[in-house]
């Protein structure tokens, strides 16, 4: 099979406006050498990708991939990647942040090295007109990248590179297309190839807006550590256990904010204690909804129900467990265990145990 010299990834979600001048900037970047334009599209309401159609009649070098019933930044690149004929691969946003005239320097510094990284954090490269908490942010996320995974780049976080298409061909099947940072994941997964950076000054959106919120942030620690430690303990886990531990201070919050109602107190505080209980039920299962299992999200009232009732009873099997197990190793030990510690014993297995049903049975996989 021969190779073109160059295949332009570019991912784009309504970026209309944008379309025409980057592809024009493109084309005079790269002059007279060949290579090929692939817009990977997903299906934008502002139907970008039409925009792109009509400007390839004229340009036998670009393409429009619209894709349909997919949405995300990595998923979409990796799919520009699979598509693309270049002997090496770029990616670049579609938003004219990323200036096409760095094309050159990223191309050339692929005869020396297998990864070209466009940096805004090496000598001479600017991260633009950023300030204040996305710079601060933008500089955590890379340091940490660098302390935790050994990524030979000063910006792991770009999303501007080049690659030899051997090293996508061999890292491929391992890049997970959920996440965002396709960099990051592809230099993890590719620890000998030889990374060159290239400064580079990032650029001033004017048309659209950006489409990563501050939820980037969580999601791209939730990456980080699926990378480092996933194998060992999925990021899915420890987001389960973090929203169940923040469960347990809203149902003795709760408890302690019922019992001031006169009418709950009687009783031993039977009531309230059940009432804080579905508060916490509620609690955690609205956060693992939006965010431990946001992939498979319930968003209509209806699937929403069915989805509660199952987790309420997930959780319910769950406290009976928690209770066997705690009674169980007081037992064995002939009441020699703390009642406290055997609880704790009890609530680990309870945790693993509801996390795996309610994986299988409350927000099945797609
Ligand atoms: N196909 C597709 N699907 N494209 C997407 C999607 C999606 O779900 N989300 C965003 N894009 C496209 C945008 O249209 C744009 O062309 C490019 O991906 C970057 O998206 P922006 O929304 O402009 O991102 P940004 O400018 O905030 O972030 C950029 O800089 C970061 C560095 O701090 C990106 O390059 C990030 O990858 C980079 O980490
Ligand atoms: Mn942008």
């Amino acid at each position: 099979m021969t190779h073109l010299a160059c295949s332009i990834i570019v991912p784009t979600f309504n970026e209309r406006a944008n379309m025409e001048p980057l592809v024009d900037r493109i084309a005079a970047a790269m002059g007279s050498a060949p290579f090929e334009l692939i817009i990977v599209d997903d299906d934008s309401p502002d139907r970008t990708w039409e925009v792109v159609e009509a400007l390839a009649v004229t340009r036998p070098w670009l393409r429009a991939y619209r894709r349909v019933g997919k949405r995300g930044l990595a998923s979409a690149v990796i799919d520009g990647f699979s598509l693309a004929r270049g002997a090496n691969l770029i990616c670049m946003d579609g938003d004219l942040q990323h200036d096409p005239q760095i094309i050159p320097q990223l191309l050339r510094a692929l005869d020396e090295a297998d990864v070209a990284v466009a940096s805004r954090y090496t000598t001479g490269g600017t991260t633009g007109t950023w300030g204040g908490v996305r710079l601060w942010g933008s500089r955590l996320a890379t340091s940490a990248a660098q302390r935790l995974l050994s990524v030979a780049t000063t910006d792991p976080m770009s999303g501007f590179f080049a690659l030899r298409r051997p090293v996508f061909i061999a890292t491929a099947s391992a890049l997970k297309p959920r996440g965002f940072k396709i960099l990051m994941a592809l230099l993890h997964r590719a620890p000998t190839a030889r990374v060159a950076d290239v400064p580079f000054s990032f650029g001033i959106r004017v048309h659209g807006n950006s489409k990563l919120d501050s939820g980037v942030l969580l999601d791209y620690l939730a990456e980080l550590w699926d990378l480092r430690f996933g194998e060992r303990l999925s990021s899915t886990f420890v987001k389960y256990a973090m929203v169940g531990l923040s469960g347990v201070g809203v149902q003795l919050l709760a408890l302690h904010l019922l019992r001031m109602i006169p009418a709950l107190r009687t009783g031993e505080s039977g009531w309230a204690s059940a009432l804080a209980i579905l508060i916490a039920i509620l609690w955690n299962y609205t956060f693992d909804n939006r965010w431990t299992f946001s992939a498979q999200r319930h968003r209509n009232l209806g699937p929403w129900l069915v989805g509660l009732s199952r987790f309420t009873l997930v959780c319910s099997t769950g406290a009976f467990i928690s209770w066997s197990v705690g009674q169980g190793l007081r037992l064995v030990t002939h009441g020699m265990m703390n009642i406290y510690f055997a609880s704790l014993f009890g609530i680990a297995v309870a945790t693993v145990w509801n996390f795996t049903l309610n994986r299988r049975i409350t927000w099945t996989e797609p």
